[in-house]
């Protein structure tokens, strides 16, 4: 039996040229089938099957609650929908802390659902050992720094990190581990703009930025933000493209109102017997 592997159209190496040729890098969340379509026929240059998925799609408080099985989930659907853009997943939560066979393990789950590439959080010792595991195992791994989000209880909330000089260079540090350690892009969260634009000089991989201004090699945003459709807080750093919150619930009214009023279905919705078999019909049933 011959196993065919198509590499999607954007790849590791687009990441790498195009910060290179200094042509940004687009990157958007998503996580289903048909918005992951939408994106990719738009042009996106990656998505990214985000946990940011706990908040907006499944209700829960915090990432802290996503599970491999639910990633696992919504990446196949992502990659059934995004034919041609590089398919990032995060990892979850405690995915990759145990140990490194399980982080592994895990992170080539992610792939078999359909990602070219997974992402994690932090740069401990640990975590390097686990980037470099990975790779070596043929699976590309993107960073994740600044504000991370699963590390929300030991920041102490949603903080903007590298305010002073020291913790830039912390970060920076992190970033060039991370690099060394094989991973081919890092996400730079919160990060003030002249932070992130440091970083994003001395490395050699692409950063991606969210809320980390205008200066690093690409921007991703939650696709939810940009639509329009999470309503309950907007960051300062996200862009409203559309209003779908405002769209669907017009929808839906009108929807109420239609069927309510027996508006809807009309005559073209229906499905019609034949006259022979409406009168059959009528003869069976007196
Ligand atoms: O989960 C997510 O959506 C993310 C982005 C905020 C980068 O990690």
């Amino acid at each position: 039996m011959s196993v065919e592997t198509k590499l999607k159209d954007v790849t590791v190496s687009t990441f790498l040229k195009k910060k290179e040729n200094k042509e940004k890098i687009t990157m958007l969340t998503a996580y289903d089938c048909s918005t992951a379509k939408y994106f990719d026929d738009a042009g996106v240059d990656s998505i990214l099957v985000g946990d940011s998925l706990g908040m907006v799609v499944l209700g829960y408080e915090s990432t802290h609650h996503v599970t491999m099985t639910e990633m696992q989930i919504f990446t196949a659907a992502v990659a059934r929908g995004a034919k041609r853009c590089l398919v990032v997943a995060d990892m979850p939560f405690m995915s990759y802390h145990l140990s490194i066979e399980e982080a592994v393990k895990n992170a080539g789950e992610l792939i078999r659902a359909g990602a070219s590439a997974v992402k994690l959080e932090g740069a401990t010792d640990f975590i390097l050992s686990v980037v470099k595991r990975c790779v070596e195992s043929g699976i590309p791994v993107v960073g994740h720094l600044g504000f991370t989000p699963q590390y929300l209880n030991v920041l102490g909330g949603y903080k903007i990190q590298g305010k002073s000089a020291e913790n830039t260079k912390y970060i920076l540090n992190q970033a060039k581990k991370l690099q060394e350690a094989g991973a081919f892009a890092v996400v730079l969260e919160m990060v003030p703009e002249e932070s992130a634009k440091l970083i994003t000089e001395k490395l050699d991989i692409p950063t991606i930025g969210i809320g980390a201004g205008r200066y690093t090699d690409g921007q991703v945003l939650v696709a939810d933000d940009v639509l329009g459709k999470y309503s309950e807080f907007k960051p300062k750093f996200a862009r409203r493209y559309s209003n779908l919150k405002d769209i669907i619930s017009e929808a839906a009214k009108n929807y109420i109102s239609d069927v309510t009023s027996a508006k809807f279905p009309d005559d073209t919705e229906v499905f019609h017997l034949s006259e022979e078999e409406h009168s059959a019909l009528k003869e069976i049933i007196k």
